[in-house]
């Protein structure tokens, strides 16, 4: 690059960063938003943590199993800024959400609040629960373009009734990729009363998270999107205020191994039977490693590139994003509009043609691409995915 972008880690830096990362030879991989490939140190924790465990199973869940998790769990929450008694690991973030769909209190007549931005299994599942108990969920419609943060807050609340028990939104949206202003919706939620559900399964590394600070009653969080830890390593956070009411959706013992340690709600979460923990047990050397990076050097690199990105889709298409071109709004990835057309072929043939992983979908009946931008990608990896997409739409146009 002749103007290099200064917020880009220095060339040397980066070159070390992409060895990192086991990514197979020839792919193009911009998807970190769904799946994350983690780096190599976090592979390597986690097969040690398993090997650890079928060394001497008998001496790692019954001696080691609780004292362990209840560490990992102080150190995931230090990260995201509460203790670690109010954190549950599950293997997702759509684990979690289930999880509190199960135990919140709702009864006929009551409803859950979503919006247009959510992800669709987060609908279907409240869909199903308020289907069971004669609630129902209501949908806000948010502006389109977005220009401010206000707007979302105003739609939000335009759409509470006094039958709103509670708000379910994401903290970076999964069809769009937007950052959503979920302090100022928690902070307008407790002034009436209903409680927050925050999707955040695309915020840790990506974004602050400071759940304390932040006053949600739930925290839904998968930790192999943008920290990149293992595969099936997730969290849910409850307030204190509502610990009470959660409940496993596998029963099992339930019960602490070690009599001297004192009762906690997630003592119900941490054993659903004989299962393989090490990925959650992995999750601090992925925080380790960010940390490492350094946690601005990461946004700022990857939200160049998408930033970069955007320029050059736009400029591709004719298409402009439909938030503002800063950091507030979106970070390492974005949702960019697309000429209207065939959303998975488009998907399939980026893939077959160009080696190219990438997310291409339909949302509110327009078709957009969402390029994801982690530690490993280069330049080389965006002039791929623009002369593709460029030779594609032409096909398309062709047709
Ligand atoms: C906003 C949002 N919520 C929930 C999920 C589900 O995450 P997981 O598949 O890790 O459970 C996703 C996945 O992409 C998402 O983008």
């Amino acid at each position: 690059m002749t103007n290099r972008d200064p917020d880009l880690l220095p060339e040397d830096r980066w070159t070390a960063l992409r060895g990192e990362f086991t990514i197979r030879p020839g792919v193009t991989y911009l998807n970190h938003g769904s799946f994350g490939p983690p780096p190599r140190a976090v592979v390597a924790a986690r097969r040690a943590w398993q090997d650890d465990l079928d060394a001497n199973p008998m001496d790692f869940y019954v001696r080691r199993y609780e004292p362990l998790l209840a560490d990992a769990a102080e150190q995931v929450g230090k990260f995201v800024g509460t203790a670690g008694k109010n954190l549950t690991f599950v293997t997702n973030a759509t684990m979690a959400m289930n999880l509190v769909a199960a135990s919140f209190p709702l009864g006929p007549g009551d409803e859950v609040l979503l919006n247009d931005h959510e992800y669709g299994a987060v609908f279907r599942i409240w869909q199903r629960t308020c289907g069971d108990v004669g609630a129902r969920v209501t949908t806000a419609t948010l502006p389109y373009p977005l220009r401010d943060p206000d707007e979302i807050v105003a739609a939000i609340f335009a759409t509470v009734t006094h039958r709103t028990r509670v708000i379910v939104v994401s903290q970076v949206t999964s069809p769009t990729a937007i950052v959503m202003p979920v302090a100022e919706i928690c902070r307008k939620a407790a002034e009436q009363r209903i409680a927050v559900c925050i999707d955040g399964p695309h915020a840790p590394a990506m974004r602050d998270v400071d759940l304390d600070a932040m006053g949600c009653d739930f925290y839904c969080a998968s930790c192999h999107k943008w920290l990149s830890a293992p595969l099936g390593s997730g969290f849910l956070y409850v307030h204190p205020r509502r610990q009470a009411e959660m409940r496993p959706l596998v029963t099992s013992w339930g019960k602490r191994t070690a009599a001297d340690v004192p009762a906690l709600w997630t003592d119900e979460f941490r054993w659903s039977g004989t299962g393989d923990p090490s990925p959650y047990l992995a999750i601090p050397v992925a925080i380790q490693f960010q940390q490492d990076v350094g946690l601005d050097a990461f946004r700022l690199h990857t939200h160049a590139l998408m930033r970069e990105a955007r320029r050059r889709i736009e400029a591709v298409t004719g298409l402009l994003a439909f938030v503002p071109d800063v950091f507030a709004w979106y970070g390492s990835m974005l949702t960019m509009p697309l000429p209207p057309g065939d959303a998975p072929q488009l998907q399939r043939l980026l893939w077959e043609r160009h080696g190219i992983e990438i997310l291409v979908l339909t949302w509110n009946e327009r078709r957009y691409v969402r390029p994801s931008f982690h530690l490993y990608n280069t330049q080389a990896d965006l002039d791929r995915l623009i002369e593709a997409l460029q030779a594609e739409l032409a096909a398309e146009r062709r047709a």
